[in-house]
């Protein structure tokens, strides 16, 4: 069996575009622009990276974008007044703030100063509240886009056996929530799960999410499963080059799976669609109008 190649880039380009026309017909019907206001703070090479392409994403879906840079001796009161301003800023639906923060800054209490209606990443405790409870909050986004191409491919995920392995609030414990309001039969593995190998072998859906190059072995993968690997991790190759590999072993599990994402251009390139996505969600929501159906 060879896998199919569950290609995100693809999905991110679509889910991108619907965005992009709900723009439109907010802008034309409501007078209503949508804007998402990232805050990064120190100099980290991988979270400019990243913010950068927020930004320019969020300006080609015709979305106002906002960007507020930080020296990494910031203190965190001075992160804390930032925040409250844009909560307060009418022309701000989404506000990101970059992780990971520098050491002597409490991640937490930033998060929980964020309003959790303009809390686009979902990370906000009454958003994980509402997540674990069935109501109605912001979800984070690399899990939902997961659970969306989860979705697309397979249909109903009712009764399947799905492992996450990881336990992030970003994204592993999230995700093990999304799976089991679809009523899957959900593990949450980690790297100290002891039967790892057995977990993944019974299991009809693998999301990967742990941060360990190649820690899920190809030939764990049940036949015919769907693998979502979430896994960016760049390592350095014999002759000095350096490579991006995922969480799982790619080649040997596409021997087994169904349907597998690769990296890069699996997950990732969904993230930045979801946080626009979720971006028009708070827009909406604020503004008390319906979102756009497309
Ligand atoms: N750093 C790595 N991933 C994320 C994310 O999804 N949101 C934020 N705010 N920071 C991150």
């Amino acid at each position: 069996m060879s896998a199919d190649v569950i290609d995100g880039k693809a999905y991110a380009t679509d889910l991108k575009a619907d965005v992009a026309k709900q723009v439109t017909i907010l802008k034309e019907k409501y007078n209503l622009v949508p804007g998402l206001a990232v805050v990064l703070v120190g100099d980290d090479p991988a979270s400019q990276i990243y913010v950068r392409n927020k930004n320019k994403s969020t300006h080609k879906a015709g979305m106002n974008s906002y960007e507020y840079r930080m020296d990494s001796d910031v203190t965190e009161a001075e992160l804390l007044t930032v925040v409250k301003k844009l909560n307060l800023d009418p022309a701000v639906h989404g506000i990101l703030v970059q992780l990971p923060l520098p050491k002597h800054i409490n991640e937490a209490a930033i998060i929980d100063a964020i309003a959790p209606e303009k809390d686009v990443d979902g990370f906000h405790v009454i958003n994980s509240g509402l997540l674990a409870t069935g109501g109605r909050g912001m979800v984070p986004c690399t899990p939902l886009g997961c659970i969306m191409m989860l979705k697309d491919r397979l249909g109903s995920l009712s009764g399947l056996d799905a492992v996450v392995v990881g336990r992030s609030n970003i994204v592993g414990k999230p995700m093990a929530q999304l799976l089991l309001n679809e009523s899957c039969t959900v593990t949450i593995a980690h790297s100290r799960t002891r039967n790892l190998a057995e977990v993944v072998k019974r299991s009809d859906i693998v999301v990967a999410a742990v941060g360990v190059p190649e820690l899920v072995k190809g030939d764990w993968i049940k036949d015919g499963a769907t693998v979502i690997d979430v896994g960016i991790n760049r390592i350095e190759m014999a002759d000095g080059k350096t490579r991006l590999v995922g969480d799982v072993e790619y080649a040997a599990a596409a021997k087994h799976a169904a349907a597998i994402t690769p990296v890069p251009g699996g997950v990732g390139p969904m993230t930045i669609a979801v946080l626009l996505k979720n971006t028009i969600t708070a827009a909406c929501r604020i503004a008390g109008v319906d979102e756009p159906k497309i």
